[in-house]
């Protein structure tokens, strides 16, 4: 029998400096630079510039590796929502609130439920040891981006319905959706 997206075992490790070409390929791949858009991480150059300094554990921002079964097939950052208090203006942020990004940069990993999978675990095993004190975890995808958003949903984020302004792309917007910390587990 064929393991399914449910039987593959997913793990996360920090990510190092050695990730960071793989971290390049994943953000230049179309399926993710097609939502991703950070011009500066289209390069190797502009890869390292913003990303060495999180993979050194330095900076406000967290990145990681997901893995399935032991290959690594994406990313997820993680961070506090005060310190990057002017892109969710107007809003009351409860104090810890973490948010993450995430991108499965290789594409045969797209689209087969593991996306679900891979932010809840991410959530109940990564942050919750890692930043225990969060009430509230918050994901900002494109509107346009069904398929992240239904992804998000189905793992038990609720869609605010609130447009976020994208401050590197004036024209563009993002949709706040939430994960709420409701005593001994999220919901
Ligand atoms: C967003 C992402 C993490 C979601 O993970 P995933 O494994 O692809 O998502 P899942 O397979 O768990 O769920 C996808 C959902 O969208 C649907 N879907 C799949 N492809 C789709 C498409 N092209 N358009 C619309 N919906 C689509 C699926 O049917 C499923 O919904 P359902 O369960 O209600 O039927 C992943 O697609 C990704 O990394 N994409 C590229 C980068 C990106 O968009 N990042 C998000 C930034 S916020």
């Amino acid at each position: 029998m064929t393991a399914g997206p449910r039987d593959e075992q997913i793990s996360f490790r920090p990510m190092t400096r050695d990730d960071l070409p793989r971290l390049q390929e994943w953000i230049a791949a179309p399926h993710v630079a097609e939502w991703w858009g950070d011009d500066a991480s289209e390069t190797v150059e502009g890869v390292q510039a913003k990303y060495a300094e999180r993979a050194d554990g330095a900076g406000t921002v967290s990145p990681w590796v997901m893995e399935i079964e032991g290959r690594p097939v994406g990313f997820v950052q993680w961070y506090r929502v005060e310190g990057e208090r002017e892109w969710y203006p107007d809003l009351d942020i409860p104090p810890g609130t973490v948010a993450i990004d995430v991108a499965i940069g290789d594409p045969d990993y797209v689209g087969k439920g593991h996306g679900r999978r891979l932010v809840l675990e991410f959530v109940h095993h990564v942050l919750r040891t890692t930043v225990p004190d969060c009430p509230e975890v918050w994901i900002d995808p494109d509107p346009r981006n069904e398929r992240a958003i239904r992804a998000y949903r189905a793992a038990g984020f609720i869609d605010t319905g609130i447009d976020l302004p994208d401050l590197d792309h004036p024209n563009q917007v993002r949709r706040l959706m939430k994960l709420t910390w409701a005593g001994p587990t999220f919901r």
